[in-house]
């Protein structure tokens, strides 16, 4: 925030504190060209700027100087992006995720749930699969409505191109996402069913949630009574506690495909992904084992909806077909999803709260 306001006149491209100030820079060429001038000697090749200080050098372009004038228009414009980006970014993001991205902006040692630092390319909200960079779209989502129940503000109102230019240039600070983003796997996220607020659904959901073990941390009733797990540290070192299914808005989104989009991508480091076969492994042989923790008049209850379940563990992956268990595990999702959105009950959710449901009803 040193400079809010002025021009941008070099590229915002610096990704750690700059080693040499630059009058230093200056000077030690003119001091270099004079030595040369002296002696009557073209200055020795060393007395330029190294080339990773000089402003430009970090822009992927390798070989831009030598490319056809017509072809610096590309060139042109990224650097005009990433100046835009760089200067949205000093008016809207540095006080919270710092000058280096680093997510180290003054206002940071006064949040508990920490400022993303961008410079690890480690990302909680993404369309991606837990190894993946996320998509320049979910860096759009979240920039656009925030991250509820943290300080990360929503810029619903952004202009435009402000906005696809900020995402570029947060970009930058991680060094290999050009390398990367080829290699990135979006996770598919198949229509809700038409019935997902359902009765029948919601018990095999809760069956689902019982045998995959979301009660680990969320809690047998979903706000963390019972857990075995209620303290972590996430990538960066932060402390994190499990969301309470009962209250409060769902930082990546509360519609059905946000949800069943934050257990098969998983929250990068404390919330698990549950992709691929995983969500088919729910049986009624399963059951048993963790009924144990509930009340008997509940597991009595799950007894109806078990036959709708396969008998055991060989009956899924030694019997069943590919495409089979990958139905099987799309129900078992959108049951999920169906029960957890039942345990957001109308008067606990922020916007009952807050009085909007009332309003809207
Ligand atoms: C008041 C502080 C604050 C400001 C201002 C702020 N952020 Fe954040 N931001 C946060 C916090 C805190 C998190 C981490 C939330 C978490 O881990 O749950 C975050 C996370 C993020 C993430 C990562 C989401 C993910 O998937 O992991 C992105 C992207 C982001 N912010 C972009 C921006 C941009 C762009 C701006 C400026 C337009 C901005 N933020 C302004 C506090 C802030
Ligand atoms: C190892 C512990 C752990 C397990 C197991 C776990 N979660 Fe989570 N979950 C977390 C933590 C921690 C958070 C909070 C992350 C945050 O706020 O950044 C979370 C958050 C969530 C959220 C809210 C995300 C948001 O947008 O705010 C949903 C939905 C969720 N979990 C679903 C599930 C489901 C469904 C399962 C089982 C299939 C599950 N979780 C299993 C730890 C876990």
């Amino acid at each position: 925030m040193t400079e809010p306001d002025s021009p941008v006149t070099t590229l915002p491209l610096r990704r750690s504190k700059p080693r040499k100030p630059v009058l230093g820079m200056v000077l030690s060429i003119l001091a270099g060209s004079l030595l040369g001038a002296c002696s009557g000697q073209v200055p020795p090749p060393s007395a330029a700027p190294a080339s990773e200080e000089t402003p430009n050098a970090s822009i992927e372009y390798a070989n831009w100087e030598t490319t056809e004038p017509g072809a610096y228009d590309d060139y042109n414009l990224r650097a005009n992006l990433l100046q835009r980006g760089h200067k949205v970014y000093l008016k809207y993001c540095v006080g919270c995720h710092g000058e280096y991205g680093d997510g180290a902006g003054v206002a940071a040692v006064r949040l508990i749930t920490k400022p993303r630092d961008f410079t690890q390319g480690i990302y909680k909200f993404r369309s991606t699969d837990s190894g993946s960079l996320p998509l320049e779209q979910d860096l759009y989502r979240t920039i656009t409505r925030g991250l509820s129940r943290v300080s990360m503000p929503a810029f619903p109102l952004m202009p435009e191109n402000e906005k696809l230019a900020v995402i570029e240039y947060i970009k930058t600070f991680y060094p290999r996402w050009e390398e990367e983003k080829d290699d990135r796997r979006i996770v598919a996220i198949p229509q809700p069913p038409e019935d997902l607020v359902d009765d029948h659904r919601q018990l095999r959901g809760r069956v689902v949630y019982l045998q995959m073990g979301c009660s680990s941390c969320h809690g047998f009733d979903g706000r963390g009574a019972g857990a075995t797990r209620t303290e972590y540290t996430d990538s960066w070192g932060n402390p994190q506690k499990p969301f309470d299914f009962t209250r409060g808005s769902l930082k990546g989104g509360n519609a059905p495909e946000d949800i069943y989009r934050t257990f098969h991508t998983g929250l990068r480091s404390i919330m698990p992904s549950f992709g691929g076969d995983t969500l088919a492994a729910v049986t009624a042989d399963g059951l048993a084992a963790v009924t144990a923790n509930i009340e008997a008049m509940e597991a009595a209850e799950l007894e109806g909806v078990l036959e709708d379940f396969p008998a055991d563990g060989n009956s899924v992956f030694g019997e069943m077909g590919e495409s089979q268990r990958q139905e099987l595990a799309e129900r078992n999702s959108w049951d999920l999803v169906s029960y957890i959105l039942a345990l957001r009950t109308p008067t606990t959710t922020a916007a009952a709260v807050l009085g909007v449901e009332k309003s809207r009803g």
